[in-house]
């Protein structure tokens, strides 16, 4: 039923609908309450009309997943990716989840509609290439603009085009579940500095949008959101990743330690002996990390 490229491969450069599962419960809990309740104080509803939202890079639907509960009223959402295997997945993912929770959920051809409680949603996914088509978004069809552990992917540039689009039409953004350079592994070892090093320097290559900010997404997008008079808050969103998330911990180590081969290939014998002490650490439910990240809220002045 569901997509089913392997983890490690996606977690690195692509995405599967795997990794995306596996993040989810780590997202949910990291999230910025504060931010999501003033994202929605922020929208402007239209008389009698649903809630409008667009989500971009939605992959399989998570921060539609997050949101609708929060948000409570009627609502329709534009789920924008490119990847054609997670739209797929994102209809049987909604699906899944919805009726896990008791709602009706049905297939309506192009549009999934849910009935929970009192609300009604309806949500449609939409195949667009942000990095070549941004500028195909509607944002007048919207009340809101959210995003979520998308920005560190894109450049600069790419930001400054969101933002022409922000100041033409302007609406309130949550932009969620940006990684902001910090990594800590506990216990430390000695060589978490150059495997962590290694991780930014592949975080900071091109994926698909120019040269991408990696950490530097959430701080880059708060500045020019407040030179074009936006009022933009800024919280933190850490991945606390214990124990109980053995499988999560095992896939960064594996990950951090196959960027740090590609980046540094001379140093692979301490690499391999760093995954080896990780996964053994993590075995003995002795391993812990923190994934740094932030949360954005930016409100139209
Ligand atoms: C880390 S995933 C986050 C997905 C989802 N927001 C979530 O939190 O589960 C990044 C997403 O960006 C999407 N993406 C990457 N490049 C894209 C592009 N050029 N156009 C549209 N989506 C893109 C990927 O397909 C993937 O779904």
């Amino acid at each position: 039923m569901m997509n089913a490229r392997n983890t490690e491969q996606a977690s690195v450069d692509g995405f599967s609908a795997d990794w995306l599962r596996l993040r989810e419960p780590l997202d949910l809990t990291a999230r910025s309450q504060t931010l999501a309740q003033g994202f929605k104080f922020a929208l402007k509803t239209r008389d009698g009309q649903p809630l409008r939202l667009i989500d971009l890079a939605a992959g399989t639907g998570a921060n539609f997943r997050a949101l609708a509960p929060l948000l409570q009223a009627d609502q329709e959402w534009r789920l924008v990716d490119h990847d054609p295997l997670l739209l797929q997945a994102q209809r049987d993912e909604i699906s899944h989840w919805a009726q896990q929770r008791g709602w009706r959920c049905v297939d309506e051809g192009d549009v999934l509609s849910i009935e929970a409680g009192n609300a009604r949603w309806l949500v449609r996914g939409q195949q667009l290439d942000l990095a070549r088509d941004l500028e195909r978004i509607d944002l007048s069809w919207c009340d809101g603009l959210v995003t979520t552990a998308f920005l560190d992917l894109v450049s600069s540039a790419w930001l400054d085009r969101l933002c022409a689009l922000l100041v033409a039409v302007p609406r309130p953004l949550l932009a969620t579940l940006s990684v902001d350079g910090r990594r800590a592994w506990h216990p430390a070892l000695a060589a978490d500095g150059f495997i962590g090093e290694a991780f930014a320097a592949h975080q900071a290559g091109d994926k698909g949008f120019g040269e991408s900010l990696g950490g530097h997404a959430a701080a880059s997008l708060a500045e020019k959101l407040e030179a074009h008079a936006y009022r933009v808050s800024v919280q933190p969103s850490d991945w606390r990743i214990g124990a109980a998330h053995g499988e999560m911990l095992l896939t960064m180590a594996r990950e951090a330690a196959a960027v740090a081969v590609v980046v540094q290939p001379s140093r692979e014998a301490s690499v391999s002996a760093w995954q080896t002490e990780r996964s053994a650490q993590a075995a003995r439910g002795d391993l812990s990390l923190v994934v740094g990240h932030l949360d954005l809220l930016g409100v139209p002045v």
